[in-house]
């Protein structure tokens, strides 16, 4: 469910028509509706009522943007973060330093620093070495870090192969079966308080079931670490849970999520933390576009819009599918291919598609991109960082500007020792 919703034949983000911010804030641009990510960071809280200790940490690598944040910071959402960058964005926005969990598979020694400089509250290690490393700078500032492994469950999660993370061949935690004589030598470490466990098998799960075998392999572990003599009192779970992106997909509702967490961990006696991204934001957003022309193909026409893979990669990346629909529709539709300026094939956002029909000039939005969308925009081709705005009710705000090329070139310099 969300709030963008065709009143008098407009599409509209809450109270406002989408035709009003393209024409006060310019074409390609984002739009985000305050009370769909609110209503979605409930709804997925409600889904976890019955998990007695518990911490969401929103996944920001999907949405980071400031104003984003803050309305999920006032939600009680801590944040997953994966940079340095990240994380002083998730201060910025109000999020409590101990509410931050630091993953990421490659941190680098400055980032462990600047977590235990900041408070953080959990460090997510990756592996032996970067335990070690963290030990070290920590009992250096005579402090200790709390920290969990990350395990690599060897699971298929089922979803694209470029965003799968728990299967044995991906880059990230440490196998599953060597995890206990990894966590006993990082748990001897001063420095380190080693207090649990955790994973994250992938994103735009559609199925709850490779979650549900990662979840069983981790219980079997808290148990085999207990009876080693450790203290376990956290498990992160990871983010993952998909989203419905064509009008007919059908993923499990975060109630069915929550229902299953519950079964599966009820036993454990832990704090279980959550690092959702996708479900949060996805549907909270989307992009506005503007048709600039129509040409014909061989087979059918290009609607080529003013957005492109710089803004929303996701197509050209993974060959995802984004709705598309006009702001004022006719109620006639057509087939065509939807490719964006950028001067390469792949800046195709579908392909003999049948959708809304439009022509020179019109609007339309892609939907559902409110997560890995902005943040994942480039300005390949000189073109401007596309801006981002933020709905409530009846007022918007430019949450983030535009950023004209121009500004990006002042950046640069050309080196005076050419002639
Ligand atoms: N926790 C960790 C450790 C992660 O790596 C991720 C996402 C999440 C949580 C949040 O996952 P979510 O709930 O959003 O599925 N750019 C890709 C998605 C990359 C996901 C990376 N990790 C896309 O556009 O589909």
């Amino acid at each position: 469910m969300d709030h963008f919703d065709y009143r008098d034949g407009v599409l509209h983000a809450e109270d406002i028509p989408l035709s009003r911010i393209a024409e006060e804030i310019g074409t390609p641009v984002y739009v985000y509706s305050r009370a769909t990510l609110e209503r979605h960071a409930q709804v997925f809280a409600e889904a976890l009522k019955d998990i007695p200790r518990k911490h969401i940490a929103f996944a920001i690598k999907c949405n980071p943007n400031l104003g984003v944040l803050r309305v999920l910071a006032r939600q009680g959402y801590g944040a997953d973060v994966v940079s340095g960058g990240e994380l002083e964005r998730a201060l910025a926005a109000g999020m409590a330093p101990q509410d931050i969990v630091f993953s990421g598979v490659g941190k680098t020694r400055a980032e462990l620093a600047q977590g235990l400089d900041r408070g953080i509250g959990q460090f997510n290690i990756e592996h032996e070495p970067e335990g070690v490393a963290l030990a070290d700078i920590a009992a250096r500032k005579d402090m200790t870090a709390p920290a969990v492994l990350r395990v690599n469950p060897d699971v298929d999660a089922g979803t694209h192969a470029k965003i799968s993370t728990g299967k044995a061949e991906n880059k990230f935690g440490v196998g599953i079966d060597v995890a206990p004589e990894i966590f006993g030598r990082l748990a001897a470490l001063p420095g380190l308080q080693m207090r649990g466990i955790a994973l994250h098998i992938g994103s735009q799960l559609t199925s709850l079931d490779p979650l549900e075998a990662a979840f069983e392999r981790v219980g079997r572990l808290v148990a085999d670490l207990r009876a080693a003599g450790h203290s376990i009192t956290h498990v992160d779970l990871g983010g993952g849970l998909g989203v419905p992106y064509r009008p007919d997909d059908n993923p499990p509702s975060p109630a069915d999520y929550g229902a299953m967490v519950a079964r599966v961990t009820k036993d454990w006696d832990v704090t279980l933390m959550f690092e959702p991204g996708r479900v949060i934001a996805g549907n909270t957003g989307v992009l506005l576009t503007e048709v600039l022309w129509v040409k014909p193909g061989a087979t059918n026409p290009f609607v080529i819009v003013d957005a492109a893979m710089n803004d929303l990669a996701r197509p050209a990346l993974y060959d995802a599918y984004h709705d598309f629909v006009a702001v004022t529709p006719t109620g006639d539709k057509m087939t065509a291919s939807i490719v964006g300026p950028v001067c390469e094939t792949g800046d195709t956002f579908a392909r003999d598609r049948v959708i809304d029909k439009v022509e020179s000039g019109d609007l339309a939005v892609f939907r559902t991109a409110g997560a890995y969308g902005a943040t994942m925009a480039s300005t390949y081709n000189s073109r401007s960082l596309v801006p981002e705005v933020l709905v409530d009710g009846d007022r918007y705000i430019t949450v983030a500007d535009r950023i004209a090329a121009g500004t990006i070139m002042a950046a640069e310099r050309v080196p005076d020792w050419i002639d």
